[in-house]
């Protein structure tokens, strides 16, 4: 009896507090509970507690601004799912533990794809540890619903307006879309990419003043508010999720939206090239509009640094990097990965995103692009632009344009 109970009090015991990490992050859907869990199981096996902090918030708003108030009242966790720019906000303002010697002993710099390293490093540290990559211009659509009706997938926005309009006439929505701002914007940014990967990078990396005025943005804007009819009425805001149940149960066709939505109508129990294929959005095929899933250690507490290096260590495990990722639908951050455990959407993504800078596209939507305060800009003028038809596309362009020249760039 007393051996038994001291095995049970060894297993349930409480972690000693330096050993137990709280993780803020925003990751709340089925796929992505189910992918933080496992994370959160291979770090226990190495004694280092996870104390979950979720803050549901799509692309992450939410969760940042919570973060920004728990900093401000000194009640900060010790790791933050901090993406793109806001990496390099937080450790210019010496917020984050740099993690050069995990890094170091790891070999990061030979295991990493390139561009996953540099989004992780600023000023020559580094400053995050990577799970995964995701592929933002994804069109995802129910194949038996396509293959009954006999319609092909749409490579381009003019079949798509074909296709569109042949299911709805068989009662079908053809696009799931929420009117959440993020949501609305992670659709236009594969339209503008469509519309020319010169004028994306123009106008969201190198925000050229002569880009918002190129006929091209005025077209990708137009078209955004013209999909509108295609969206099934009213267009509700509702979490990206609800739009995937809508594509799994065959009352929406299709659906734009990064490859989190596989890991989703996977956990749902659907197949890959069965029951759902992915394709690229009309007209982006040669590009991978991607954004990079981190975690940052933040150095509030500096007897919890041996636990999170731990974690940083753990994130890049070849084990980790194929688990997580499959549930989550991304890809492994590495220059190596298990590519046979891979289903084909994700090796496709994969492929095309180890071709090299030319095809790597960075997401504005997902911090990737630019920093967070002209992403939020951008973001809320399209969302208006999408939602009140009475607003001349000249004015959103000039707005745009303003916003583009108004605020510093960062380095
Ligand atoms: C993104 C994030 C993804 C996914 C998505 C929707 O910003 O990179 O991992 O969680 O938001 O929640």
């Amino acid at each position: 009896m007393a051996a038994l109970c001291l095995a049970a009090c060894a297993c349930t015991a409480v972690p000693a507090r330096a050993q137990t990490l709280q993780v803020l992050h925003w990751w709340k859907s089925a796929s992505e509970r189910k992918a933080v869990d496992l994370v959160a199981q291979r770090l226990g096996e190495q004694q280092v507690g996870w104390h979950d902090s979720m803050v549901p918030s799509g692309s992450g708003v939410g969760a940042g601004i919570v973060l920004r108030s728990r900093m401000l009242a000194k009640d900060a966790p010790e790791v933050a799912q901090l993406n793109g720019s806001v990496i390099r906000d937080w450790a210019r303002l010496h917020l984050l533990l740099e993690l050069d010697t995990v890094a170091a002993a790891g070999n990061w710099k030979q295991l990493l794809l390139p561009a996953v390293a540099s989004t992780i490093e600023y000023d020559g540290h580094v400053y995050a540890a990577p799970l995964g990559v995701h592929r933002i211009n994804t069109l995802f659509y129910n194949r038996k619903v396509l293959q009954r009706l006999g319609l092909p997938v749409p490579a381009t926005w003019s079949e798509f307006e074909q296709v569109a309009a042949k299911l709805q006439r068989a009662g079908i929505v053809p696009l799931a879309q929420s009117s959440e701002p993020w949501q609305v914007t992670t659709l236009f940014e594969t339209m503008v990419l469509a519309e020319g990967v010169d004028l994306y990078r123009g106008l969201f990396q190198r925000r050229d003043t002569a880009a918002y005025s190129d006929p091209r943005l005025a077209t990708a804007l137009l078209r955004l508010r013209a999909t509108k009819r295609w969206m099934g009425r009213p267009i509700q805001e509702r979490k990206w999720a609800d739009g995937v149940v809508d594509v799994a149960d065959g009352r929406a066709a299709m659906m734009v939206m990064g490859d989190w939505a596989k890991g989703e109508l996977i956990e749902r129990g659907l197949a890959v090239d069965v029951d759902f294929g992915c394709a690229a959005a009309p007209g982006t095929a040669r590009y991978h509009l991607y954004n990079v899933d981190t975690l940052s250690m933040l150095g509030t507490r500096p007897e919890a640094r041996a636990a999170q290096e731990k974690l940083a260590a753990l994130a890049l495990s070849p084990a980790v990097q194929a688990d997580y990722n499959r549930i989550k639908g991304s890809i492994p951050v590495l220059r190596q990965p298990a590519l046979a455990k891979m289903d084909a959407c994700a090796r496709a993504s994969w492929t095309l995103f180890n071709s090299g800078a030319a095809a790597q596209v960075p997401s504005l939507v997902h911090r990737m692009a630019t920093d967070e305060m002209v992403r939020d800009a951008i973001v809320t003028e399209v969302h208006r632009f999408f939602l009140d038809d009475s607003i001349p596309v000249a004015d959103t362009q000039r707005r745009l344009g303003t916003i583009a020249r108004t605020f510093i760039k960062t380095k």
